[in-house]
């Protein structure tokens, strides 16, 4: 009897030891541990209990059939017990994006609130499964009860600088979807390269999709690359990109600079800049690549002076733009930009001086104020919501527009203050073009943002009262890709620091604790290992560290 006891508890302790350990990113709002565990095999089935889940069941399936080798059988009714069985919940406090999950000897048990949340309990049974490749997938006995504390939780990725191809950016929005993140900002054009298919303009992508050369190290450069670089998405693309985030409960939000970023627009379409005849300019620095004659793609990064002229022409341009985009992106907000608009040509044309005066405005602020207000008109007659960043505060905010503070947190408040929707994307924050370490191997921005800042951001500025931070919908890290040019480098810049972004916008402010994620994280790295996602180490590396104290 006595050796029977100890075998069983030695096959106990053996079949429990195989459970992979809890350590959820972001963490849950309520997890409790239970007792055994329950192994999916290959003859377990997802039991989906309720109509609209087959999305998830989906999802599930692919991530066992790519990483463990085999698909599990998915019926639209069968037994509830040994099988993982997907459904909707009643929930205490109803949220989009709520879920339950329960796990025991019995199977496994997930409740949304919506499909949203069924499919974030999807993403945390993904985060109980093991990391390493087997056909007796064993997870532990739990009970968790969670929701998201913020409704927008976002992730912007700069195609303009550098451009990644459908495929990768499907990549990217697993990303984002599986860091239970719901928004990814699509920054498509730029100085340096146009990266949508706009029909009714054929030059946009045919000219403004490619520069002649790219400048070597940090800018003004070393020297230029002298290869011609550039690529957009087919509208055809864009619609296979669109599905896709949807599948995964992701909005892609679209963001068409204006009036500032415009150089690979007018390169295509002179006649959209105040000087059309006037060949592009650009630091004595840079080393160019081609012709200096006419207008021309940037080669360099930075701020441009040739900007969009206000002009009729222009505003009809924009408006055919927006004609194509909207049917593309059914989102409720289109990203204006607005951001890094200089005022030079606009001061020195004889037009936009006229403009000011027959406007009745103060000056070139209240010009590009103008230029917004005219923009969102249009779209809010199209059933769509601006966004621009926080230089559209600058002249008077267009009455209806939501806000993206990046230069610190000072227009999210004002903007809040305004009764403005706000997103919080403060550099010191969310710039995940920063580095990580005070000695990285290649090259970046500059800016330093360690996982540990990053995970101490609080979205809800102090500053505003109770019935003002309701209008903070969350935050946002951006991708900026000026020094990021391949897919195993964007990675390494985005990880870890996307999973304390995840666990910030997630997870209830009273659960935040560094030493536990930096626990979990530990965890989490095994994972982007597993799934072949490159990261960064310097949060572990003792010779970062010793160089954080220099
Ligand atoms: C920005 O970083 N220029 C929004």
């Amino acid at each position: 009897m006595k050796k029977i006891l100890i075998a069983f508890c030695l096959a106990l302790v053996f079949t429990q030891n195989q459970a992979q350990e809890v350590a959820l990113i972001p963490q849950p709002e309520k997890l409790t541990l239970g007792t055994g565990n329950f192994s999916i095999s290959p003859k377990t089935k997802i039991v989906l209990a309720g109509s609209g889940l087959e999305q998830s069941a989906k999802f599930l399936n692919d991530y066992f059939q790519t990483f463990f080798g085999f698909k599990l059988a998915i019926q639209k009714s069968g037994d509830f017990k040994n099988n993982i069985v997907l459904n909707y919940e009643k929930m205490e406090y109803p949220i989009p994006g709520a879920y339950n999950l329960h796990i025991n000897k019995e199977g496994v048990h997930i409740g949304g609130d919506n499909a949203t949340g069924t499919f974030y309990g999807v993403q945390t049974l993904i985060q109980l499964l093991p990391v390493v490749k087997s056909n007796n997938l064993v997870v532990p006995a739990v009970e968790i009860e969670d929701r998201p504390r913020f409704g927008y939780r976002g992730l912007m990725l700069d195609v303009g600088r550098h451009f990644f191809p459908l495929d990768y950016v499907k990549k990217f929005i697993d990303f984002v979807a599986m860091h239970k993140m719901n928004t990814m900002q699509l920054h498509l054009t730029e100085d340096q390269g146009w990266r949508i298919e706009i029909k009714k303009y054929p030059k946009l992508t045919s000219v403004g999709a490619y520069r002649n050369g790219t400048i070597l190290g940090h800018h003004p450069g070393t020297g230029n690359d002298n290869t011609r670089y550039g690529g957009f998405y087919t509208q055809q693309e864009i619609k296979e990109m669109v599905k896709y985030a949807a599948d995964r409960f992701v909005t892609i939000i679209p963001e068409i600079e204006m009036p500032g970023h415009a150089s690979a627009a007018i390169a295509a379409y002179p006649q959209l800049s105040c000087f059309p005849d006037s060949s592009t300019k650009h630091p004595a620095k840079v080393t160019w690549a081609g012709s200096e004659q006419g207008k021309q793609v940037q080669q360099a990064w930075g701020i441009y002076p040739d900007v969009f002229a206000p002009t009729e022409y222009t505003f009809q341009f924009l408006q055919d733009v927006l004609d194509e985009i909207l049917p593309l992106f059914p989102s409720k907000y289109i990203h204006i930009g607005g951001d890094e608009c200089p005022k030079d040509a606009w001061k020195k044309s004889a037009f936009c001086q006229q403009l000011i005066k027959d406007k009745n405005l103060k000056d070139e602020h209240g010009l590009q104020s103008y230029f917004i207000q005219r923009m969102e008109k249009y779209l809010n007659s199209k059933g769509r919501q601006i966004i621009g960043w926080d230089e559209i505060l600058e002249g008077g905010l267009a009455p209806n527009a939501a806000v993206m503070s990046w230069r610190g947190e000072k227009g999210g408040i004002a903007a809040a203050k305004e009764k403005h929707q706000v997103i919080m994307t403060p550099t010191g924050w969310a710039y995940f073009d920063y580095s990580q370490t005070k000695k990285e191997d290649s090259l970046t921005i500059g800016g330093y943002l360690t996982v540990q800042k990053v995970y101490s951001y609080e979205p809800l500025p102090k500053e505003l009262a109770a019935d003002e931070v309701k209008y903070v919908m969350g935050a946002q890290a951006n991708l900026w890709t000026e020094y990021i040019g391949n897919p195993r480098k964007l990675e390494y810049m985005l990880f870890p620091r996307l999973s304390a972004m995840s666990e910030v916008l997630w997870s209830p402010k009273a659960s935040k604790d560094w030493n536990s994620f930096e626990k979990r994280l530990q965890t989490q790295f095994k994972r982007y290992d597993f799934w072949n996602w490159n990261h960064s180490n310097a949060v572990f590396d003792p010779a970062a560290k010793a160089v954080e104290k220099l």
